[in-house]
């Protein structure tokens, strides 16, 4: 097997929950929180951010600025559901960001994951419910759904996709 690096950035700790499931797939692939990646002499990186405002976050926009010319795959948790609009926007505009480099983004995945009870609380404290971020019940039902998530079978499906995806590597 070609050298694979799997690399994230979490903040809750969803992201992160994914990665280790993946890197389950083989031993020899190497793990790494975003911010301990020293260099990417690797056949295959993959990046795992969260989302934030519609793409990656911070770290994960600032890494994946840096890499071009590279073989990669990406996956990304997310508040939203897995077949909304928003998660179809989120993989495009994830996808532009590598592409712009020119590397070839060889797969993606993505599955739902708990937003921090935090951002909850603050949510339904300052906004009223027809705030495009205020509790009504179609968006308290989503962040309800979303608190089980990364759930097992999300794990399964992402080891699922990268097994195919590396099968290649
Ligand atoms: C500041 C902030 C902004 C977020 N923005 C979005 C967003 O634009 N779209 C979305 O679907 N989820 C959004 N989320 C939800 C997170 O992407 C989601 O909970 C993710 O699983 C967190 O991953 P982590 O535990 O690895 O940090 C946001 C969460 C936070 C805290």
């Amino acid at each position: 097997m070609n050298k694979i690096l799997i690399t994230y950035s979490t903040k809750t700790g969803n992201t992160k929950k994914v990665a280790a499931a993946i890197s389950e797939l083989n031993k020899g692939i190497e793990l790494k929180d975003i911010s301990e990646v020293t260099n990417l002499d690797y056949d295959l990186v993959v990046v795992g951010t969260w989302i934030d405002k519609g793409t990656a976050d911070t770290k994960a926009l600032k890494f994946i600025e840096s890499i071009s010319n590279k073989k990669v795959a990406f996956f990304f948790t997310l508040g939203a559901y897995p077949d909304s609009q928003h998660a179809m926007d989120c993989t495009k505009n994830i996808t532009e960001l590598f592409e712009k480099n020119n590397n070839t983004v060889v797969g993606h995945y993505h599955c739902q994951g708990a937003i921090d009870p935090q951002l909850i609380e603050f949510m339904k404290k300052s906004f009223g419910a027809d705030h495009p971020h205020g509790p009504n019940p179609e968006r308290i039902k989503r962040w309800n759904d979303a608190s089980t998530h990364p759930d097992e079978n999300d794990l399964i499906n992402a080891k699922k996709a990268f097994e195919e995806i590396f099968k290649n590597f």
